[in-house]
């Protein structure tokens, strides 16, 4: 049920390859439109930049037009727009922030320049209602691993920890590249490690030793493993035998998966948190999900997961986030906000 007085915002996200636009009224998802440019990146085996900010221009009217169609509502409607103004790409930032300048001008409304990350978490909002206060944020996509305590997602949000390599989702992309499967590789070895053993290779988990727990308590590391299975692979290939692709796909997924949920649940534990909340592209691999779901179980922890659609990069949860802030009465951004590529974790808002 959605009431007149209750904020319409439209949400506007560029931070990568994904054109998103969104539209809310409070915490109910009226539309959420995406353009993507994936498939304009696949042979290059990852984003291209420029690639993505051009087909953002092009796809930026059109998917305005469309969410403003599924919302059946008009842009004279809109009560605010909301923007990712990092961090992300930053020229696919800008064009972003450029067309929300544009709106915001032209409507005459306020313009709320939000953190990506925080969107990840926000974005729940309109599935499973509203936020425990603390939430534990687990943000695991291509782009990010960071595991975040979010005591209110409008204004404050600490990092308890990051990759310090690779993310989550790149390592499952370049893992699929050594098993020659297609971009982006994480469904690909979602898939194929169904078929086989998750305890066939014992494949290092990064930052879980002893002193590695003291130094990097929550941060994650996934380049050793990537290594680890490259090296796996070179020397059965180098002894004439066949890659056992399900095997390394599922004993790799095992490994990453294990090191995720075991650092999140640990993190709920030692901050005394009852909530979890799994964010980003790879929150759709079927066996974090499980697991988390598993260890959340045991440890009395209620997780959330928003639907896949909504994990992924999208224009719905740059709507939601900017939602909480009308409601919370928190300030506008300045119409000359900055776009800004590296936006720390606790700068909410721009
Ligand atoms: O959030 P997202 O769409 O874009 C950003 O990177 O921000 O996440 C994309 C990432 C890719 O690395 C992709 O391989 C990974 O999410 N991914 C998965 C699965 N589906 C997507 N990783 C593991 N298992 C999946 N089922
Ligand atoms: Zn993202």
């Amino acid at each position: 049920m959605t009431t007149e007085h209750e904020p319409l915002v439209l949400g506007i996200e560029t931070s990568c390859d994904e054109t998103g636009v969104g539209i809310v009224r409070g915490q109910t998802l009226l539309a959420d439109t995406v353009a993507s440019s994936v498939d304009e990146h696949a042979r290059f085996g990852g984003v291209v930049p420029e690639v993505a900010s051009r087909a953002h221009l092009e796809a930026m009217v059109p998917t305005i037009e469309r969410a403003c169609a599924q919302a059946g509502v008009r842009l004279q409607e809109v009560d605010a727009v909301a923007v990712t103004a990092g961090p992300g790409l930053a020229g696919a930032l800008l064009v972003g922030v450029a067309a929300a300048k544009a709106l915001a001008v032209g409507l005459g409304r306020p313009i709320y320049g939000v953190n990506h990350l925080a969107a990840h978490v926000a974005v729940d909002v309109v599935e499973h209602g509203p936020l425990p206060e603390p939430t534990m944020g687990l943000l695991v996509s291509g782009g990010h691993s960071n595991l975040l305590l979010v005591p209110d997602v409008t204004c404050d949000i600490r990092s308890l920890g990051a990759t310090i390599d690779d993310a989550a989702g790149e390592a499952f992309d370049k893992v699929a590249r050594l098993l020659g499967l297609p971009f982006p590789g994480g469904p690909h070895i979602d898939r194929a490690a169904r078929e086989g053993n998750q305890v066939a290779i014992d494949f290092p988990r990064g930052l879980t030793s002893g002193r590695d727990m003291d130094r990097h308590r929550f941060d994650y590391s996934f380049s050793g493993l990537k290594t680890a299975v490259a090296r796996w692979v070179k020397a059965r290939e180098d002894s004439g035998e066949p890659v056992p692709v399900a095997d390394v796909a599922a004993s790799f997924q095992e490994a990453v998966v294990d090191v995720l949920t075991r650092k999140a649940v640990l993190a709920c534990r030692e901050h005394g948190v009852d909530d979890l909340l799994i964010g980003g592209g790879v929150a759709a691999n079927s066996r974090l999900r499980a697991m988390a779901q598993e260890r959340c179980d045991a440890a009395g922890v209620r997780l959330r997961v928003p639907r896949p659609g909504l994990c992924t990069d999208n224009g719905a949860m740059v709507a939601a986030l900017g939602a909480e802030m009308v409601q919370k009465g928190r300030e506008a951004s300045r119409l000359d906000l900055p776009a800004d590529s590296s936006q720390p974790v606790w700068q909410v808002s721009a």
